[in-house]
């Protein structure tokens, strides 16, 4: 039984809370940091978000230990591992304290503002014997965890191109609009298309090159980016990420895969599954696990701990990566010239 420590009850803090309540046999969150008095007594009312669990409930936290200050909890002898989902410009603070006092640390993506912030997390877990993870959550998303799998074993042929997409409406929910302030969310150019910078970089590893085209807000936000990743000459990346969409455009994510022998298309706007396109015109649609990838990248974590493995499927050194090859195509936009990655 891993005893948790969760520090954030905002969107992200309450679905790892749910995610927790359904692995009772492994784990169990024994505390709860929020700055805000209603949320961390277990008042999510007042809590949004844009997918999933959009709305919040009151939740009885029985037995749960209510830490105002963020410190404490960590220095709490009760938590083995310290869950992180607050604000982006937090994570590197709170992961380096957490390792340092001996915390096994789950911190949401983007792992930091700065190359440089990663890095000196990478430090600090390298120092500690405990186990340290970014929650990517798309890595272990079954539908993702499918494409790679297809893409590795060559069941379509090769792939020849590959068009990924994450689009939102300009997000409303964060606390005090904390997200829409590039100095502390890095804009959408590094909080919603990491998930793609990192899943590309999960399917194919660093790319030679990138190219980029994306605008700046007023307030200089990155909040649209339209990437190419240069690979082999003969396979076509094409990555795109904003959320700079009027409030009735909501959330979508799809991609669209183009191998020798078949096609895979998903667009969760559609309603429709993934579907796999055979030449002939005739369509399969894959069964897919239940359990979404925010259980999955926890589950895998709490076992990472219980088998004493570091991370494989998602590590710290990648989740930096995504960060550096997110804020390479804002450079790129910038300048209006490739930049070399790998
Ligand atoms: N994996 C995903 O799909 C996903 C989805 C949403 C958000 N996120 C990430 O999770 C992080 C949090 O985003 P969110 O949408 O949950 O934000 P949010 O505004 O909904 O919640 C953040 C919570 O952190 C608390 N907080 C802020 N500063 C604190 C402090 N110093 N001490 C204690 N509590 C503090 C706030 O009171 C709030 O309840 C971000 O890094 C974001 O990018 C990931």
């Amino acid at each position: 039984m891993i005893r948790v420590g969760l520090i954030g009850a905002g969107f992200i803090g309450r679905n790892h809370f749910n995610q927790y309540e359904q692995m009772t046999d492994r784990s169990k969150v024994v505390a709860l940091c929020d700055k805000e008095p209603n949320r961390r007594a277990g008042d999510w009312t007042d809590v949004g978000g844009n997918v999933g669990d959009m709305q919040g409930t009151k939740r009885d936290l029985g037995d749960i230990k209510q830490y105002a200050d963020w410190h404490d909890l960590i220095a709490d002898p009760e938590v083995e591992m310290v869950d992180i989902c607050v604000p982006t410009y937090l994570h590197a603070e709170m992961s380096i304290a957490a390792l340092k006092a001996g915390k096994h640390v789950l911190c949401e993506k983007p792992m930091a503002l700065s190359v440089e912030q990663c890095d000196k997390m990478l430090a600090a877990a390298a120092k500690s014997k405990q186990k340290f993870m970014i929650a990517q959550c798309i890595r272990f998303w079954p539908m993702c965890v499918w494409l790679k799998e297809v893409i590795d074993d060559k069941r379509f042929g090769t792939l020849r191109a590959l068009q990924l997409r994450r689009q939102a409406s300009t997000p409303d929910y964060s606390l005090n609009n904390w997200i829409l302030d590039p100095e502390l969310s890095g804009g959408a150019i590094l909080d919603l298309h990491v998930h793609d910078t990192d899943w590309t970089i999960h399917m194919f590893g660093k790319p030679k090159s990138i190219t980029a085209q994306a605008y700046p807000q007023p307030n200089g936000a990155f909040d649209r980016v339209h990437a190419l990743w240069h690979y082999r000459n003969d396979l076509v990346v094409q990555i795109e990420g904003f959320w700079d969409m009027p409030p009735g455009f909501g959330f979508n994510m799809g991609f669209t895969a183009r191998f020798d022998q078949a096609s895979v298309v998903f667009d969760l706007n559609s309603g429709k599954p993934l579907t796999i396109l055979k030449p002939d015109g005739k369509d399969e649609t894959p069964q897919m696990p239940e359990k979404d990838g925010y259980y999955k990248e926890i589950e895998y974590f709490l076992g990472c701990i219980q088998k004493n493995e570091d991370p494989k499927i998602s590590t710290p050194a990648e989740s930096r990566d995504a960060v550096a090859i997110a804020l390479a195509e804002k450079e790129s936009a910038q300048t209006g010239k490739p930049v070399t990655i790998a």
